[in-house]
């Protein structure tokens, strides 16, 4: 049963992502909203309807992009705000345990590009008989830079005879530069894609374990929901009692459970403009422009006007420039990481 979630704001993808239309419902990786391309992707007999967990705010864009696909959502889980994604993912355990208590949950990011679907779901269903066996299984992808926005897995020894599935020696949450740089060239170590498939019995009991107060605030918050249209509505109170933390941090960092299965899927979390850049059609100076733009004597640069003024740039390599009708974004592609520093700076300013 696949648990999609749907409450990040895309930070480091600023000015185009913002709080109230974030990165997920913006066409960034083909025609459809990033959430359309999700669930499609999960859509078909070996899967169940999903489970859409997505803040309150975004109910209605929820709604237009499933509707679009035409996949029925199992359920729409409101959250009144933001409790990153373990208690966001222990709604969905709880919801598909009560179910079915054997329930295989597929716990999925709605922001990512996969280019190869098939590849996908032959990684899934390598991983099925361990989540089945109450493992958390893990989906790696082989790192080619030491990039400090994602989870680091080590892979250890390999469990399945017929399938790569590996034993996890460590998780490391986004480590340092210099730690990550170790981790790559190692070679021992693939990056997280974010996505966990396990059953939902083994993910409460994890989290029981480890963060039994995000457990509990998201049971209360179920049990004192309000059913409205065809959402769920988190009870608000009970839910502001959750701590704030991710999966990785409150369970793939601590659990022994962990399991990987590496893939090879054309994976890229789009989370960066430097990653949109990378997987943009290049013009011969490996400029990728898009809108009412002009590049001379550039290189390596993303520029991209999207109903903003005309940009014009000159004897830039390496820039990122992103305009829209409101706010201008210009850096470096070096410095792609920290935008989301300037959403927090924009706060302090409201
Ligand atoms: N419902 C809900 N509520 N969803 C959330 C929330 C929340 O509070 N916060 C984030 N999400 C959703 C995002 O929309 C995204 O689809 C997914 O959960 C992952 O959250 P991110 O905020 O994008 O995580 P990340 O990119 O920093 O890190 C994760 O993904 C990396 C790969 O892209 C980690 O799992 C890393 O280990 C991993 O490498
Ligand atoms: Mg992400």
């Amino acid at each position: 049963m696949p648990v999609v979630l749907s409450g990040g704001i895309g930070s480091r993808l600023w000015p185009l992502s913002r709080a109230h239309y974030p990165k997920q419902f913006l066409p960034l990786a083909s025609e459809q909203p990033m959430l359309a391309d999700a669930v499609t992707r999960v859509h078909g007999a070996e899967f169940s309807a999903p489970i859409v967990v997505c803040s309150h705010e975004h109910r209605f864009m929820v709604a237009e992009a499933l509707r679009k696909t035409g996949v029925t959502a199992g359920r729409l889980v409101l959250e009144p705000a933001g409790r990153s994604t373990a208690p966001a993912a222990a709604v969905g355990a709880l919801i598909a345990q009560a179910e079915n208590s054997d329930a295989v949950i597929l716990i999925m990011p709605s922001d990512h590009l996969i280019a190869d679907k098939a590849a996908f779901r032959d990684a899934v269903l390598s991983g099925l008989e361990a989540a089945i066996d109450n493992a958390i299984v893990t989906f790696g992808v082989i790192p080619n830079r030491a990039e400090t926005g994602y989870g680091y897995i080590q892979r250890g020894r390999r469990i399945n005879n017929h399938r790569s599935v590996h034993i996890v020696d460590r998780f490391v949450e986004k480590p340092d530069r210099a730690t990550a740089e170790r981790f790559v060239s190692s070679g021992e170590f693939l990056w997280n894609s974010g996505i966990f498939l396990c059953s939902a019995r083994s993910f409460l009991a994890e989290l029981a374990t480890f963060e039994p107060d995000a457990l509990a605030a998201a049971q209360a918050a179920l049990d004192h929901a309000k059913p409205d249209l065809d959402f769920i509505r988190l009870d608000a109170e009970s839910f502001a009692a959750a701590p704030s933390i991710s999966v990785d941090k409150a369970v793939m960092e601590r659990t022994r459970r962990a399991v990987v299965v590496p893939m090879s899927i054309g994976w890229n979390d789009v989370g960066s403009w430097n990653a949109l850049w990378e997987i943009s059609q290049h013009d011969p100076e490996g400029n990728t422009l898009m809108g009412d733009v002009i590049a001379l004597d550039t290189r390596e640069s993303y520029i991209r006007s999207e109903g903003g003024p005309l940009v014009v740039s000159l004897g830039l390599d390496n820039a990122l420039v992103v305009a829209t009708d409101d706010a201008v974004l210009v850096t470096t592609q070096a410095h792609a990481q920290s935008v989301g520093q300037i959403v927090d700076r924009l706060k302090t300013l409201d």
